[in-house]
């Protein structure tokens, strides 16, 4: 298994070759359920759970992010399934978390609006990084009174030290992640919407902070257009990930070239 490159097997093929205890985190989402065919590829959850336990060092952790399909009038529970055969496979459930997308789609029919998937949190014993992340504080209290402003304007529109200021006080952020989705919102990169189904540079840059550090080993087993690839570069982690599809493989190093010349 060489370092920083995407390869082209399935995920159950490269996870049986990898080295023991080489992964210290990943940041990985599966096809959901068969709401794309992606070329009709399947994947073996059981083995896939298994393996990746097995390469993940000890104290790591995987971030699985998947949601369900309606069929016949009910969600599948495919995520909550799977969340359970990682955990048959010896996987601690450290957090169950919550990605929001602000501006999805109204979904039809009566049913209410769909804006989220699951980011199952997965750890190998206790994490061994936890970078929790911490964002200001702010409460209904303080946009009433103005009271976080530093600056305000008189009547004569000049800016004025706000007397009544309080610094924000910082929080740990939620386990509920916000971003925007879709075209120049998931990311910069316009070749990655070659692929239909990405998720945000941001949410990728989100976990690999919060769960790794600078020089480890991030993994992507369902790689599609390389975003938790590149996010690792970018934070300079080590990257390794695999694709099944040929075509998502070339788009992979198309993108991680990108990163070299900007
Ligand atoms: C939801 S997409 C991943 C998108 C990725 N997170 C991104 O931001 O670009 C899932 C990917 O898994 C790939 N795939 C499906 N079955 C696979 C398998 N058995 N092994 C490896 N990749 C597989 C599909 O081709 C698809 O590109």
């Amino acid at each position: 298994m060489t370092l920083n490159q995407c390869y082209n097997v399935p995920a159950e093929e490269f996870l049986r070759a990898a080295p023991s205890e080489s992964v210290h985190l990943t940041v990985t989402s599966p096809p959901y359920d068969h709401l794309r065919k992606y070329n009709g590829f399947s994947f073996d959850v059981p083995v896939i759970a298994q393996e990746l336990y097995r390469v993940t060092k000890p104290g790591g952790v995987c971030v699985w992010i998947v949601a369900d399909q309606v069929i016949d009038g009910s969600e599948t529970g495919t995520s909550f399934r799977q969340a359970l055969t990682f955990m048959d496979a010896g996987w601690k459930l450290y957090d169950t978390m919550i990605y929001k997308k602000r501006n999805s789609l109204p979904r039809a029919g009566r049913r209410y609006h769909q804006v989220f998937e699951f980011m199952f949190v997965f750890s190998k014993g206790m994490p061994r990084t936890t970078n929790i992340a911490m964002c200001p504080r702010s409460t209904t209290a303080d946009k009433r009174k103005n009271r976080t402003k530093k600056f305000s304007r008189n009547a004569n529109g000049i800016h004025r030290i706000n007397k009544n200021y309080v610094a924000k006080e910082m929080v740990k952020r939620s386990n509920i992640w916000e971003y925007y989705t879709g075209y120049g919102n998931s990311t910069k990169d316009k070749i990655a919407f070659q692929h239909p189904a990405i998720f945000p540079d941001q949410l990728a840059a989100d976990h690999i902070e919060s769960w790794s550090n600078p020089g480890d080993t991030v993994l992507d087993v369902f790689a599609g257009s390389g975003t938790t690839l590149k996010m690792a570069k970018l934070l300079g982690r080590n990257y390794i990930g695999t694709e099944i599809s040929a075509e998502y493989c070339t788009l992979i190093e198309e993108r991680l070239l990108l990163q070299q010349c900007s």
